[in-house]
C-alpha cells in the first residue's frame, strides 16, 4: 500500500520534542562546515519534523529503537521523551565529534560511531538483533544508488514484519535524481510507505515519510 496525507499531531506532548540548545545548534554547524556532503543540512530538524520522525516510536514494553544519523540530537530528544524505562536507544553517527557529543549530552543513549552501511554488523555486535524503530536523518540525497539500496535492505533486515522505519526529505531535493530514486526505491522496499504532511517551518521545509512491512522481510 503507498499512501501520501497528513499524518495526525503527536499525541504524546513529549514528542514534539523541544528546541535545540546553543550547543546543539554549535555542534552540528560545526559539523555542516567541516563536512557539508556528509551533514547535507546547514540546521538541524525542527521540533516539529523531529516529532513526526519519533511518532513510530513504541512507548510501551521494551522497544529496541536505533538512530541513524543523529546528527547533535534533533531527532534524540523526542525518541528518548517517547522511550518507555525498558527501551534502549541506540545512536549511529558517522562523525566522530558528533558522536562525542552525543555521548555528553545523551547519557542514555548508545552512541554507536559508525557508518549506517555497517547496520546489521553494528548492531549484532551489540547484541540488538530485533529492532522496533528505526529513525533515520540519514542524508539519502547525497547517497549513490547502491549506497541507498544497501541501507535500506538493511533497514529491511532488522524492522522484520513487525518494525517501523521513519525518515525525511526536504521538499525542495525532490528536483534532484538521487532523490526522486530514493522515493522509488522506498517504495520498492516497503509494502506501506506513508508520505507526511510539509513541515513548513523547517528549515528548510521538509515531509517524512514512515515505511512499514518490507516486502523482503
Ligand atoms: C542531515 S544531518 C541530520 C541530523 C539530525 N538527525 C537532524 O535531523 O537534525 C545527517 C547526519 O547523518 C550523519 N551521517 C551521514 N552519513 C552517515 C552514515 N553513512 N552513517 C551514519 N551517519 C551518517 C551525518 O554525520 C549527520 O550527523
Amino acid at each position: 500500500m503507498t499512501s501520501e496525507h497528513a499524518l495526525p499531531a503527536p499525541a504524546h506532548p513529549g514528542v514534539a520534542g523541544s528546541t535545540p540548545t546553543t550547543g546543539a545548534r554549535r555542534a552540528f554547524l560545526a559539523a555542516a562546515v567541516r563536512r557539508p556532503g556528509q551533514i547535507g543540512a546547514v540546521f538541524p530538524s525542527s521540533p516539529r519534523l523531529a516529532g513526526l520522525l519519533a511518532s513510530v516510536v513504541p512507548s510501551h514494553g521494551a522497544p529496541v529503537v536505533v538512530e541513524l544519523g543523529p546528527g547533535s540530537g534533533s531527532v534524540s530528544a523526542p525518541i528518548a521523551d517517547r522511550l518507555p524505562a525498558g527501551g534502549r536507544h541506540l545512536a549511529v553517527e558517522l562523525d566522530p565529534a558528533l558522536a562525542a557529543y552525543l555521548r555528553r549530552s545523551r547519557p542514555g543513549m548508545e552512541v554507536v560511531d559508525g557508518d549506517a552501511r555497517e547496520l546489521t554488523s553494528l548492531l549484532a555486535a551489540r547484541e540488538a538483533g530485533r529492532v522496533d524503530a528505526v529513525v533515520s536523518g540519514l542524508p539519502w540525497s547525497l547517497f549513490g544508488q547502491a549506497d541507498q539500496r544497501a541501507i535500506l535492505a538493511q533497514v529491511s533486515a532488522v524492522i522484520g514484519g513487525e518494525g517501523a522505519f521513519t525518515t525525511f526529505a526536504y521538499t525542495h531535493t525532490l528536483a534532484m535524481s538521487s532523490a526522486r530514486r530514493f522515493r522509488r526505491l522506498l517504495h520498492e522496499a516497503f509494502d506501506e510507505v506513508v508520505i507526511t504532511r510539509t513541515v513548513w517551518r523547517n528549515v528548510p521545509p521538509a515531509y517524512a515519510y514512515v515505511c512499514r512491512r518490507p516486502v523482503t522481510a
